[in-house]
């Protein structure tokens, strides 16, 4: 009994430290421990079978072997589930895949997603329009007949074959489908890209991004549109900003306005950045004209409209100290990575 006891012994130990992984040691824990069928199990079992002289003898020492096995199998379960967790942090057999770099929004797209919430906050319903635009929306109803001469100032990219499409040089195109779309009252903004046919140079781009602001109900009046040109200027450039508003033809406002407030740079002192005025220039607006009321389907004598649009590129321009337009579209990582 004690030489086959010890036999089991030395075959347990090399059998749980040649387990490999903790489902073959728990197959070696059941085939010795096992309730049932576990082979030490059984000699224990048996044990009132051997002879009462030796029992005691035979009793201790089968349970100095089973605290043993037991001992052994701790051991190895913790030094497999040590392994285990090596290894899901470090594997040398991994294969190297480079990390890839993650980028940061465009300049244009931060400012934009900023005056976004805080026209939102005030109650504007965001709105898109398309990019490629029907010569309608794009001029005829925003006053600008074919042969009108504001259309030179904003000569556009056309597209062949079909003679009343464009892609759209203002986001004041999506006024008219707006207006058609929800009726009055309403108020709105919608951002995007702009393009021109454009000699680029430092200040000037073929795309460039637009946001446009309206509103459209009973008794809208220049008042408002004062009124929420001086809570975007003080948002952008702080409670003291003053907002400067001069006279601007624009077919499809009246009266219309060009927007200047006071520059941030030099606190309205004079600076290179303002060219000594002490002002920057960074919207148009207006009352919107009876002409486009009526084309987005609304009766002028019941309701009236205020528009306005920055240039984003602009503002972001402004805001970053960035001296050369064409960097906004050139793609370069040095350039972006400052964002
Ligand atoms: N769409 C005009 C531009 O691109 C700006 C503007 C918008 C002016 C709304 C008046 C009202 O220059």
């Amino acid at each position: 009994m004690e030489h086959s006891l010890k036999a089991l012994q030395e075959k347990a130990l090399k059998e749980i430290a040649g387990a490999n992984d903790i489902d073959a040691l728990e197959t070696v824990e059941i085939q010795y421990m096992g309730r049932a069928a576990g082979e030490l199990t059984a000699i224990l079992k048996n044990l009132k079978d051997v002879p009462a002289a030796e029992r005691p003898r035979t009793g201790a020492l089968a349970n100095e072997i089973k605290q043993d096995i037991e001992a052994q199998i701790l051991e190895r379960r913790e030094a497999l589930l040590a392994r285990e967790e090596n290894e899901s942090v470090f594997d040398v057999t991994e294969s190297y895949v480079p990390r890839r770099e993650s980028g940061t929004l465009h300049p244009t797209t931060q400012i934009q997603y900023e005056l976004e919430d805080f026209f939102a906050a005030m109650g504007f319903r965001i709105i898109d329009g398309p990019e490629l635009e029907s010569d309608f929306y794009n001029f005829s109803a925003l006053n600008i007949a074919p042969d009108h001469p504001a259309r030179d100032m904003q000569d556009t990219l056309y597209i062949k074959d079909h003679p009343t499409w464009l892609m759209r040089t203002q986001t004041s195109s999506v006024q008219v489908r707006a207006m058609r779309e929800y009726g009055a009252p309403l108020q709105a903004i919608a951002s995007g890209r702009c393009f021109r046919n454009e000699a680029t140079d430092a200040r000037h781009e073929h795309t460039f991004h637009q946001l446009e602001g309206f509103v459209v109900g009973e008794d809208v009046s220049f008042a408002h549109l004062k009124g929420i040109l001086d809570a975007v200027a003080r948002h952008l450039y702080g409670e003291d900003t003053q907002v400067r508003l001069r006279p601007k033809y624009y077919p499809f406002v009246e009266p219309g306005v060009n927007g200047e407030v006071t520059c941030s740079f030099c606190a309205g002192g004079g600076c290179a950045l303002c060219k000594q005025t002490g002002w920057l220039e960074i919207f148009g607006a207006g009352l919107i004209h009876p002409h486009v009321l009526k084309e987005g389907g609304l009766d002028s004598k019941k309701v009236s409209g205020l528009a306005f649009g920055f240039g984003l590129t602009r503002l972001a321009m402004l805001k970053y100290g960035i001296n050369d337009i064409r960097l906004f579209m050139s793609a370069d990582m040095q350039f972006l990575k400052q964002f």
